[in-house]
């Protein structure tokens, strides 16, 4: 388990989700103040749409935000599974941040285009202000699953047979994700507990191979937290 991460245990999901929302804030107008913009990693999965919610709600100069996506499920364009639907759906389409400055995955090419191609975008972008994740069951975060095998200098990977559905996906890297000012962790629900635990008990999970410089700040509802 990273060692200096910061572990904010909360009553609720909606408690998780405030929090982080104030702290993606609080870091955007840092990032704005010291270097004119602010570059954020979007999570995917279901457990982030409250903060999207919330954020879509916030005041701030949209204008110099830059959104990227920490992984997107190779599915067509405009496919509700995708990340980027859910992420437009509840926080972009809401806010004017300017459409060049959003950098969707281009999943729908297949995973080895996808990546290619992001691979660049990553290149531009890193070092990022701020990576929001999440974790699954099984302690994968973004699309790093256990087990599987990336080559250790890319930026970003095409991912198959993912035990998550779709099978074909594309992901950043730990290490481009962990090249990063801020990095928070989204973890609610009692599915996340033996997770939780085998990472606390220093179990080589994905999740684990996320290491920031700085301290990441884990958020967790009671129902994640181990019993
Ligand atoms: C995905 C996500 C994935 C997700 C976790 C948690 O594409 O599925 O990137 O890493 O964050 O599986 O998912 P939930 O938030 O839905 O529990």
């Amino acid at each position: 388990m990273q060692p200096n991460s910061r572990w904010h245990l909360m009553e609720t999901a909606d408690q998780v989700a405030e929090a982080a929302c104030r702290q993606i804030l609080a870091a955007a107008a840092r990032a704005l103040a010291e270097r004119g913009r602010f570059k954020l990693v979007l999570a995917g999965g279901s457990t982030p749409e409250k903060v999207y919610r919330l954020l879509a709600k916030a005041e701030t100069d949209w204008s110099k935000w830059h959104i990227y996506y920490g992984d997107e499920r190779c599915l067509p364009e405009g496919h509700a599974d995708r990340n980027s639907v859910m992420a437009t759906q509840a926080f972009l389409a809401e806010v004017a941040i300017p459409a060049a400055q959003i950098f969707t995955i281009s999943a729908e090419l297949g995973p080895e285009t996808a990546a290619e191609r992001y691979r660049q975008t990553v290149a531009e972008a890193l070092p990022f202000d701020m990576v929001l994740l999440g974790m699954g069951e099984d302690g994968h975060t973004a699309s790093l699953f256990p087990g599987h095998v990336h080559p250790r200098n890319e930026l970003a990977h095409a991912v198959y047979n993912s035990p998550k559905p779709p099978p074909e996906r594309v992901s950043i890297s730990a290490g481009a994700l962990s090249d990063t000012h801020e990095l928070i962790f989204l973890i609610t629900g009692k599915s996340k507990q033996d997770a939780v635990r085998q990472w606390r008990q220093g179990l080589e999970l994905p999740v684990a191979s996320i290491a920031p410089n700085n301290p990441a700040d884990v958020y967790i509802d009671r129902d994640a937290w181990p019993a």
